[in-house]
């Protein structure tokens, strides 16, 4: 076989067996891997022209032409076997990133906020609902405040019956202490009102934390109050036995008979301890109530005239009635809660259950 001969099959055979490999190649790197190997630089194509050398001059352009046709067809093949490629990634790539919007989604776990709050917020509702404004005071207070202000004087027993933290203060200076009840609260807002030029009529609802040493089942050391008062001319015993009726049925979510049962408060006279009907036995009689349908959930009574004169106003002309209560005592009856320390542990399983 002459050396054209030779170099035409060589030729033919590049191209069976490129257009072979380039129909089967699967994707656009491959092939062009294929496509330097064969026209690139180093490529085949170029290898078999650098025999071309050695044919005689006249066979020269008949070879020529057969590398071209060569080229061309492998050139083409290539380019449309790029384009199906192409068009078959990018499908590919549509497919791999495609969102199924049908898919439901996961849902996000909520917080709850903490049951005291949710009562503190429940309770301060249907106060703000009945006209009271909400105020708040410092936690650390001051003895005037706590105590003095409220007809508690230095000597009084019921100062050390309050189980008050105090802080130690500089000679000479008046001791902080951490309040022990938010009836401070009374005080402030009544003082602010006055001093600002104003007077009552004062409808106020004030919660808030409290702190005193004591600690077992039903006592902790930080626990919350909701202080409510009202000063206005002709503020009698009436109102505060209405307020106290409608407040109780709406927090307990029932109507419940109530009761006054006189007692003794500094800041209040007369004083009086409020019981409710017992929530658990709708007033029949249980062991939670001790057989009595009653239990105890407030005090209350009409601010001494003492406490109205600590901060200027005329006890002549204005009355008023104040009560307070313990947030966690009613949430504990309202939910049947038994242990008041289940509030402060912070146990997930308890908290989900309140927070359903
Ligand atoms: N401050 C009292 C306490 O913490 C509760 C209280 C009783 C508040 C009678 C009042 C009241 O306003 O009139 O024990």
């Amino acid at each position: 076989m002459s050396e054209l001969e030779a170099l035409k099959s060589e030729l033919q055979g590049l191209q069976v067996k490129a257009l072979a490999s380039i129909k089967e190649v699967e994707n656009l790197l491959g092939l062009g891997i294929l496509r330097v190997y064969y026209l690139g630089k180093k490529g085949k194509l170029t290898s078999v022209l650098k025999g071309v050398g050695k044919l005689p001059p006249q066979d020269r352009p008949v070879i020529g032409q057969y590398v071209n046709a060569t080229k061309t067809a492998l050139s083409e093949a290539l380019d449309s076997a790029e384009s199906l490629l192409a068009a078959k990634e990018k499908q590919q790539r549509i497919e791999a990133e495609r969102i199924d919007t049908s898919l439901s989604g996961r849902t996000a776990k909520r917080g709850v906020l903490h049951p005291i709050q949710q009562g503190l917020n429940e309770m301060t509702a249907i106060f703000a609902q009945m006209g009271f404004d909400i105020a708040e005071g410092p936690e650390v207070e001051d003895e005037f405040h706590n105590f003095d202000a409220l007809n508690i004087p230095q000597e009084h027993p019921a100062r050390a019956m309050h189980d008050t933290f105090f802080f130690e203060a500089p000679k000479g200076q008046q001791a902080k202490l951490l309040r022990t009840h938010t009836s401070p609260v009374q005080i402030r807002t009544m003082k602010n009102c006055i001093e600002a030029g104003g007077e009552p009529p004062l409808a106020v609802v004030a919660p808030g934390r409290v702190y005193r040493c004591d600690y077992d089942v039903t006592h902790s050391p930080m626990f919350h109050q909701i202080e409510v008062f009202k000063v206005d001319k002709d503020v009698s015993l009436a109102h505060l036995k209405g307020v106290l009726q409608y407040f109780l049925s709406a927090y307990f979510e029932k109507d419940l008979p109530i009761r006054l049962r006189p007692h003794y408060f500094p800041f209040t006279e007369p004083s009086a301890e409020v019981d409710v009907g017992c929530v658990f036995c709708n007033h029949k009689g249980c062991r939670i109530c001790k057989g009595s349908g009653w239990i105890e959930v407030l005090g209350s009574g009409m601010i001494h005239p003492n406490v109205l004169k600590s901060v200027a106003i005329d006890s002549d002309i204005y009355s008023g009635f104040a009560f307070g209560l313990g947030v966690e005592r009613l949430v504990m009856l309202k939910h049947g809660i038994p242990d008041l320390r289940l509030f402060f542990e912070n146990d997930v399983r308890f908290l989900r259950r309140m927070g359903a």
